[in-house]
């Protein structure tokens, strides 16, 4: 009898530990202070499944949408930190970051998708999670309904409340004209090595972009280093250089998160010189080709690389906000006042039932 509980045991526990690998990638590296994994498991604890859930929805109407969650995580990130300033529209604070150039591209359903995760989650647990937050797992949630790697995301951020001028929103984002060894250093500052560079380019493996990203690569003359059939296909779509169509980022796979933005690579059919460069720079070659070979290594290395970019000078504890509106500082939120008379009303109805 004790022999074979003893087996079920030892079984349970092979079998969660089995769980537990297959649930999302583990990485144990150090995490910022003040975000952890478990932060949202009391205080919402269904925050994950709300998000996914939500996401395979829209998804399942519309691919495309993962690509530009992808993209606002990344424009989040960089400029002062992952503290939602991507989302604030301008106010007597000028005008935000949204209307920056790089930014202006970014899919206006893009936050139009994150401000509905946070009414969907704010429904269910209050107002607990920053929109920083849910910009985070929105783009893993991209990622891994896109077929790319499942991984964990510390949480905890909290929002910020000014956003970025123009010039500090331009100096933060490379432009797609940039060579490797640009990128390489500008990505230095924020402590992405080499790796994480090629690694989190990889996300141009879903998504498109509109010409005017590239057209200086066609015209007036053609980029030497890009495949001539590539370039012609892409003369097609944009046949002067103020065309404003739209082509996808990886002719082979567009919708599908996989290492074929390095086989593009090597093959010449990088769509900007800022991804094609990293095939041409000696520092980044090898890492290109290691993760054209090999998709497993390319997931291991995107998710280290994410959640490091995920914590670049994140606010946390008492720094920042967390948002009733994900587009509006809290002090600039006319129905900010209601809503937290809306939310004591709430929390004493719940002391009451406890007390009963
Ligand atoms: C390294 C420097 C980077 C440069 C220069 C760059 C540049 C660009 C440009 C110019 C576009 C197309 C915009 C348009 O014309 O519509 C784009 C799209 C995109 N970028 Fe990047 N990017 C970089 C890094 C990243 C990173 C780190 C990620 C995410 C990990 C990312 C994810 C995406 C995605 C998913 C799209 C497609 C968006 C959509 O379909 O709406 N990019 N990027």
């Amino acid at each position: 009898m004790a022999a074979s509980s003893s087996f079920i045991f030892i079984s349970l526990l092979i079998f969660s530990s089995l769980l537990y690998v297959s649930e999302a990638d583990d990485y144990s590296a150090p995490i910022v202070k003040g975000l952890s994994w478990d932060y949202h498991h009391k205080t919402c604890h269904k925050l994950e499944k709300i998000v996914r859930k939500h996401l395979k929805k829209v998804f399942k109407d519309d691919i495309g949408q993962a690509a530009g969650l992808l993209r606002l995580h990344f424009h989040d990130c960089f400029v002062q930190g992952c503290d939602g300033s991507v989302l604030l529209e301008g106010s007597h604070g000028g005008p935000s970051e949204q209307t920056a150039p790089p930014n202006q591209s970014l899919r206006k359903q893009a936050f139009v998708i994150i401000e509905d995760l946070r009414n969907l989650v704010h429904r269910e647990c209050g107002r607990v999670v920053s929109c920083a937050d849910i910009v985070a797992l929105a783009a893993r949630d991209a990622v891994h309904l896109s077929g790319g790697p499942d991984y964990d995301v510390p949480l905890g951020r909290k929002d910020g409340l000014s956003f970025a001028t123009q010039n500090a929103t331009l100096a933060n984002l490379p432009p797609p004209s940039s060579n490797a060894s640009t990128i390489l250093s500008s990505l230095a500052t924020k402590n992405l090595t080499p790796t994480d560079v090629v690694a989190l380019s990889g996300g141009h493996t879903i998504g498109i972009s509109h010409c005017s990203s590239f057209a200086s690569r066609l015209y007036p003359t053609q980029d030497p280093t890009m495949d001539k059939t590539f370039a012609q296909g892409l003369k097609e779509v944009c046949p002067t250089n103020t065309t404003d169509a739209t082509t996808v980022m990886d002719i082979y796979s567009p919708i599908k998160f996989d290492n074929k933005y390095y086989v593009d690579l090597m093959n010449r059919e990088g769509l900007f010189t800022s991804d094609q460069d990293l095939y041409t720079y000696k520092v980044t070659k090898p890492i290109v080709e290691s993760f054209a070979h090999d998709e497993k290594l390319f997931f291991e290395e995107f998710v280290k690389a994410m959640i490091k970019m995920g914590q670049l000078q994140v606010l946390t504890g008492e720094k920042g906000e967390i948002r009733a509106h994900c587009s509006i500082r809290n002090p600039d939120n006319k129905n900010y006042f209601s809503y937290l008379v809306e939310e004591e009303d709430q929390s004493d109805l719940e002391t009451r039932a406890e007390l009963r």
